[in-house]
Parts: C-alpha cells; sequence; structure tokens
C-alpha cells in the first residue's frame, strides 16, 4: 500500500509541477478537456479504431474505410486523441496507439476496454449530472436513480448489452489487483469459499486456482449466473464452484469457511450494508469468516483515486461510498460480527469480520 501511495503522490506533484510551467486558467482550460478525454477514449473502443489499430502503425483513412467510418471525423477524433496521448500520429496520417491508449484494445493483457466504454458512456454521464442536486438535496437518491429513475441494477437488467459491459469491466478492474488479493488474505487451503455478489467469478477463480483443495459458491443475481457458468467453465472450475442465484436483500443460503464482499458494500447506504451484513451472518456457521474488499478512504485524507471511485458511487449507487476499515468494522458489529483484521492489497482495505 504505501508504494502505491507513494508513486501516486510522485505522480500528482510531476502534475503539479507541470501545470505551473503554464498560466492557471490555462491549466484549468486543460483541466475542462477532461470529459472530452474520456469520450474520445470510449469513442476509440466502441467504433472499433482502438482494435483495428491494434498494436502496428496504420493509415488512418484505410482504417476508417475498413470501419465504414467518415474519414474526415475519423482524422479529427485521431487527431484530438494523439493531442491526448492516447495514440500517436506522424505527417503521413500513419497513426498507432500510444503507451496510455494500448489497454484501450480488447485483446490487449491488461485490456482497460469495457472500463473505458462503461466510463464514457451516456449512463454514467448523465448519473454524474445530477450530483448538482444531490449537493443541495444530499446524496439519495443516487444521480442514476435522478436521471432514469431505476438502479443502475434494474437499469442493467433492461439494457443486458450495458450490463454485460459493465461485467466486463468489472472483470477488468478486479484483474488489475487479483494478485495481491490472492495474495492479502490467507484463504482456506480447503472448504468452501462463498462469494457474495462475485460477478463473473473473477476472484473466486484466481482464490481457487491458488487454493486446490478448496470449493466455492458463487451468489449472484440470476442474469449474471448464466456468463459466470461460461468464465468459470472456461477456467475449468465449473464443477468445483456451485452457482446460487442470490439476492443481497433476501435469504443468502451458503455454508461456507469465509464469504468475500468485494466491491460491495461501497455499493450501498449504511443502513443497506447492515441488512446485507445482517442477512450474510444468518447463514454463517460458528467460527467463519466474512471479508470484505473495498478502496480505503479516511475522512478528511483525499486520495486521487479512492476519492474519484468515491465520487462515482455517489453518482450511481444508492447510498454508495467508499469507507475507512473502522467505518466497515462498525458496520459489521452492528450485524452481529466481530471484528478481525484488516489487511491491504494496493488501495484496497480487506476487512474480517468474525462470526462467533
Ligand atoms: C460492483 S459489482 C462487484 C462484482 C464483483 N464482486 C467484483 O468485484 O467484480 C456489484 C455486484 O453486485 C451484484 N448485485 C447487485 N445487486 C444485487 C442483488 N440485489 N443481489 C445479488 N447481487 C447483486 C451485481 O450483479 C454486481 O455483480
Amino acid at each position: 500500500m504505501a508504494a502505491v501511495r507513494t508513486a501516486l503522490a510522485l505522480r500528482g506533484g510531476v502534475q503539479g509541477l507541470a501545470d505551473r510551467l503554464i498560466p492557471a486558467e490555462a491549466a484549468l482550460w486543460d483541466f475542462t478537456a477532461g470529459m472530452q478525454r474520456t469520450k474520445l477514449a470510449g469513442m476509440l473502443v466502441t467504433s472499433g479504431l482502438a482494435d483495428a489499430l491494434g498494436s502496428g502503425a496504420r493509415d488512418a483513412a484505410d482504417v476508417a474505410r475498413e470501419l465504414g467510418l467518415s474519414e474526415e471525423v475519423t482524422l479529427r477524433v485521431l487527431g484530438a486523441a494523439a493531442a491526448s496521448r492516447l495514440v500517436r500520429m506522424d505527417r503521413q496520417g500513419r497513426v498507432r496507439l500510444a503507451r496510455l491508449g494500448a489497454p484501450l484494445r480488447s485483446d490487449h493483457p491488461r485490456s482497460m476496454a469495457s472500463w473505458v466504454a462503461y466510463q464514457a458512456s451516456s449512463m454514467n454521464a448523465a448519473a454524474h449530472g445530477e450530483i448538482g442536486g444531490q449537493l443541495r438535496e444530499g446524496a439519495e437518491p443516487s444521480g442514476h436513480r435522478r436521471a432514469f429513475a431505476n438502479s443502475i441494477w434494474d437499469y442493467f437488467g433492461e439494457h443486458p448489452d450495458e450490463g454485460a459491459r459493465f461485467g466486463e469491466a468489472m472483470r477488468e478492474m478486479t484483474v488489475l489487483d487479483l494478485a495481491a488479493f490472492a495474495r492479502a488474505y490467507p484463504w482456506p487451503r480447503e472448504g468452501v469459499i462463498c462469494d457474495v455478489g462475485g460477478g463473473i467469478g473473477t476472484l473466486l477463480a484466481a482464490i481457487l486456482e491458488r487454493r486446490e483443495g478448496a470449493r466455492g459458491i458463487l451468489v449472484e443475481a440470476p442474469e449474471v449466473l448464466g456468463e459466470a457458468e461460461d468464465f468459470l467453465r472456461s477456467r475449468g472450475l465449473a464443477e468445483r464452484v456451485q452457482r446460487r442465484a442470490g439476492d443481497l436483500f433476501g435469504e443468502i443460503d451458503a455454508q461456507a469457511d469465509v464469504y468475500v464482499l468485494k466491491w460491495i458494500l461501497h455499493d450501498w447506504s449504511d443502513e443497506a450494508c447492515r441488512d446485507i451484513l445482517r442477512r450474510v451472518r444468518a447463514t454463517m456457521p460458528a467460527g467463519s469468516k466474512v471479508v470484505t474488499i473495498d478502496q480505503h478512504l479516511e475522512r478528511y485524507r483525499p486520495s486521487p483515486v479512492s476519492s474519484m471511485a468515491d465520487l462515482l458511487m455517489l453518482a450511481v449507487c444508492e447510498g454508495g461510498r467508499e469507507r475507512s476499515p473502522e467505518e466497515v468494522h462498525g458496520l459489521m458489529r452492528d450485524a452481529g460480527l466481530t471484528a478481525g483484521r484488516v489487511r491491504h492489497a494496493g488501495l484496497h482495505m480487506v476487512v474480517e469480520g468474525v462470526a462467533q
């Protein structure tokens, strides 16, 4: 954690120095191009440009023709992408993805394509557009609910393509810290690990691959489980992981040694988190543990990553927010659990609770 914080602090310092090279108002003008840059990156993914560019240099006009795009607009978009360090363009109009833009490719080993497309989506922009109302009236309803009159989970149910892209975005983000999550906790060598709201099973698969004697239970919304089945089968884990359709706010029925909730609590208000934890507690055998994984955010200690994640939770989730380990332990105690150890994986906290 210290290394990650130091690297981010250094980067912030260098960016601050770079801003000082120009007048503050010029730096601020550049700052306000942030929305355009996010949209640009999203367009490179959703138009197919990033994948068509691949890993070599290509003539921009050829790529536009191949994808059936307007040549003129493609050149202008790629020019802005070059100015934003996503691509490099030479004087002959040949373009290649730059270091920053390479993970926009869907076949990049650390691809961020779905995450970028999700962040750049109109849905996400609309939710953020409502933060002004939240400032005046309080966090709830969420920005998303103010814009669409439903929760993002209901929205994804009604827009399965966007739901699938979000699921893939979660997988991409989880993969970035997978080894750290797998190392950060003494997952049992045998027995059962239950991932509650575990998406398609990315984390569970990584843990089980390192714990050959253990089995898994994946509790998820039914619409996610089909994709989970395909994913777990592709990893040769379909037989070791039971998939169970379950509702975080319904009865959770799973006997396990460890229950993982990754990026679940930060989606919800304190009251909803107590409800979820009580429901998990109700199925936990004595001596079993619950482990929550979220970004670590301390009050009055803004962090370049966790504070922005907190803003995202404010915009898109009902009562969602990032918390400190003490706050999570408080929620666990309210749900009848005993506070356990706190560990860290990158900027994430891994907070344990024990069922006595
Ligand atoms: C932010 S994602 C985290 C997914 C996964 N744990 C990960 O870290 O990639 C939240 C997950 O909660 C699931 N979820 C939301 N509401 C739910 C509910 N009422 N019951 C069950 N799962 C739910 C979503 O389907 C989604 O996969």
